[in-house]
């Protein structure tokens, strides 16, 4: 049996419903839920003691799992709460001022854009791109001027399931010293990312979609060398963080910095171990994520739907084009399939473990559906 075929067993939804909706929540596999019980039920039965032991080398065990995901270092790697809290970090770290640019668009997903606009009281130009889903990167890139700062966009797209060239982005925004700044939640562990190869600054991704680890947990990529001095601080942005001294803060160097107190070890542990399993085998995710994505839009136009996903250009986010798209979603909810509306189509988002048999299934539900 190959990989994707065990993992499945390990999916209990996969028992009841099609689940194609990863890119809203993924159902958490069990090896990944064990993690966090375990961590959780020890906590209930020894306190302190499994904290301790969890915290003592700095979570470097858990921030090397999640490092190896991306080819980045575990010291480039924070945990974080959710997207948004690492765009925060970056849109108020690095320091823009009146007048420098900052490049992203409008068919961003809301946690990449409303950062920014804080940015604008102080006179920061936020370049809001109206992108077509064909030339994308075009249109992007077109917009950089001198004063660009920053490119703000995500790898795949929410709406269009387009996936971006990195780098390409990355070598054009570094011939105006703009940095990057990348949002991988609908790409990280459905995707190839190595943030070395296409030389991205910052990357940020909740762990809850394709992931398929506990809402609460996230990473932070900030390439080594930026954002020394974080936006803010909390008493574990301190080298000294063990001394509970109030008036001796010394700024930490490591990943630590950003976290600023408690993080939800539980959430993170199951994290890292997701980023274990699916970065030992990411090369067969990666071609399967690809080969089911396909397969929906092929097997999409020939029951006669137009698609909005270009076949060129995406990883597992695929959206066909139907008539009052909320209503078929709730039909197909009766029917036990689970995808999400999304603009003026559904968004069929499927992971490695799915099969061509759910997306023929679901396709032909929607057909019958969408006749009826
Ligand atoms: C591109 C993108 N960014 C961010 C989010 C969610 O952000 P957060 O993790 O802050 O809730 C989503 C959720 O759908 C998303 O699609």
């Amino acid at each position: 049996m190959r990989f994707h075929e065990t993992f499945r067993q390990q999916v209990p939804i996969t028992n009841e419903y099609t689940y194609l909706n990863h890119a809203a929540i993924s159902p958490t596999p069990l090896p990944v839920l064990y993690e966090s019980l375990r961590y959780l039920l020890d906590i209930s039965r020894f306190g302190t003691i499994p904290v301790n032991q969890e915290e003592n080398d700095d979570f470097f065990h858990m921030r090397e799992k999640v490092a190896r995901l991306i080819n980045a270092s575990p010291n480039e790697i924070s945990f974080i709460p959710n997207t948004s809290f690492g765009i925060n970090v970056v849109a108020h770290g690095i320091d823009l001022k009146e007048g420098d640019e900052v490049i992203t668009d409008n068919l961003e997903f809301p946690a990449v854009t409303f950062p920014f606009f804080k940015l604008t009281k102080k006179g920061v130009n936020v370049k809001l791109v109206k992108p077509k889903i064909e030339s994308f990167e075009d249109d992007i890139l077109s917009a950089i001027t001198s004063k660009t700062r920053l490119i703000a966009i995500s790898h795949v797209s929410f709406n269009t399931g387009v996936k971006v060239d990195l780098k390409r982005i990355s070598k054009e925004a570094k011939s105006v010293g703009a940095y990057t700044l990348i949002d991988t939640i609908q790409s990280a562990g459905a995707t190839k990312i190595n943030v070395k190869d296409s030389d991205i600054d910052f990357a940020v991704a909740g762990g809850y979609k394709w992931l398929m680890s506990p809402q609460g947990s996230g990473f932070m990529y900030v390439k080594e060398g930026l954002l020394e001095d974080p936006p803010f601080y909390g008493w574990k942005s301190s080298s000294t963080y063990l001394e509970f001294n109030a008036e001796n803060f010394k700024l930490e160097k490591g990943p630590r910095r950003f976290e600023i107190g408690t993080i939800d070890v539980g959430a993170n542990l199951a994290l890292a171990k997701a980023c274990e399993i699916l970065s030992q085998n990411m090369e067969e995710i990666n071609s399967r994520v690809s080969e089911l994505s396909s397969f929906t839009i092929r097997y999409a136009k020939e029951k006669g739907f137009d698609v909005i996903t270009p076949e060129d250009k995406k990883a597992g986010i695929v959206i066909v084009k139907v008539k009052d798209p909320k209503t078929v979603v709730n039909e197909l909810l009766k029917r036990k399939i689970i995808v999400s509306p999304r603009g003026i189509g559904i968004r069929i988002s499927t992971h490695f473990y799915n099969t061509e048999e759910e997306i023929i299934g679901t396709i032909d539900e929607i057909k019958k559906i969408s006749n009826s």
